[in-house]
């Protein structure tokens, strides 16, 4: 599986991420850029448990399916998180880059669960989505974050150009995932791959990183629980990429 001439370009696979990530050989991929699920989204347990569907969206019966794994307390949310880090750890190439978006609310534990499984976190990239509820007499939650890192030493020889710090894109128009991100952001995040490297996914939804890495010349394979959302990824991802 290590052998990247074996496999296909992309491919987004059905089933569990630890259990798949568990069944891959040490040094497998070159980046790990990925979306889990925030478990964020409620300030009490009773709000977390809401469907994902009720915390994420306000299109009521139009909205994009719910997904499971978002109503995680915070303990369990940050051993979640350093289990399935750990495993990614594994099976990356050493020197390899890790992108994790975030929310403000879970930016501390999952910077924790990144060094507890072993990465050097290495800083905090911003998403401005620009738009988001106004409150007043507070700020705007209207930014996500990337936490990033690499699997110990990264040389600056890498041929990757700069990046920059904060990608401001707006959410997508005509969403088929709940929690969709905008393709032309994950299209500037996989940049941090070395040139032709295969880039992991776990938490795939609608296949944006994957189909990103695809149009950017990387390789790259998604894992994800939902089967209605792994057929919604392929789909997306065959009708894009259809010449
Ligand atoms: C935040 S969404 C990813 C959205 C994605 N970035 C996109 O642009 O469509 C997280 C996804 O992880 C999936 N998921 C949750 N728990 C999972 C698990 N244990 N293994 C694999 N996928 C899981 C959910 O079904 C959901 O689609």
């Amino acid at each position: 599986m290590s052998d990247n001439l074996t496999l296909p370009k992309w491919e987004i696979i059905h089933g569990d991420a630890l259990s798949l990530l568990r069944s891959y050989p040490a040094g497998s991929f070159d980046a790990i850029i990925t979306d889990p699920p925030y478990a964020s989204g409620g300030r009490t347990q009773a709000e977390k448990n809401k469907s994902t569907a009720q915390k994420y969206s306000s299109m009521g019966e139009n909205a994009p399916p719910a997904f499971d794994g978002d109503a995680k307390d915070q303990r369990s949310f940050t051993s979640w998180c350093a289990e399935w880090l750990s495993e990614c750890r594994r099976i990356a190439k050493p020197g390899a880059p890790l992108c994790v978006f975030i929310d403000w609310r879970q930016l501390p534990s999952l910077t924790d669960a990144i060094q507890w499984a072993g990465w050097i976190w290495r800083g905090t990239a911003v998403w401005d989505k620009g738009n988001s509820r106004p409150q007043k007499g507070r700020f705007r939650a209207q930014a996500e974050y990337i936490a990033w890192g690499s699997n110990g030493d990264m040389p600056i020889s890498r041929p990757v150009p700069c990046l920059p710090g904060v990608f401001k894109y707006g959410n997508p128009q005509n969403r088929i995932h709940l929690t969709e991100k905008p393709l032309q952001l994950m299209r500037d995040i996989v940049r941090i791959t070395e040139p032709g490297g295969r880039i992991l996914d776990p938490f795939a939804g609608s296949g944006t990183t994957v189909l990103a890495a695809v149009q950017e010349g990387y390789s790259a394979t998604g894992f994800e629980m939902s089967e209605e959302y792994t057929a919604r990824a392929v789909e997306r991802i065959e009708k894009e990429l259809a010449p």
